[in-house]
């Protein structure tokens, strides 16, 4: 499973761990001591917003559960957004959070 970079807003490293693709990207996160902010937690704010510096293509953006507002083409909503399953092993997601 791919391993996963959290940033804040300044760009340091909040947390990195390996992906599962069982539960939202924020929620791993937020496990793995990066504590990015939930407000809805089912993809209805921008509150847990990130932007995908790297690996947008092993990103499934409604992985848990809907999106129901929109967001740019390099933003995911890290509360319903979730790995792909069948990513590769060696792949490297990038988030950078601008609420963290
Ligand atoms: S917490 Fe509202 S969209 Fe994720």
């Amino acid at each position: 499973m791919a391993t996963i970079t959290i940033k804040d807003n300044s760009g340091n490293t909040s947390a990195q761990f390996t992906a599962n693709s069982d539960e939202s990207i924020g929620t791993q996160a937020q496990d793995a001591g990066a504590p990015i902010p939930f407000s809805c937690g089912v993809g209805a704010c921008r509150t847990c917003v990130g932007k995908v510096g790297k690996g947008m293509e092993y990103i499934d953006q409604e992985a848990v559960g809907p999106k129901h507002i929109q967001t740019e083409d390099d933003e995911i909503l890290t509360c319903i957004a979730g790995c792909k399953k069948d990513i590769p092993a060696d792949a490297a997601i990038e988030i950078e959070c601008e609420n963290l």
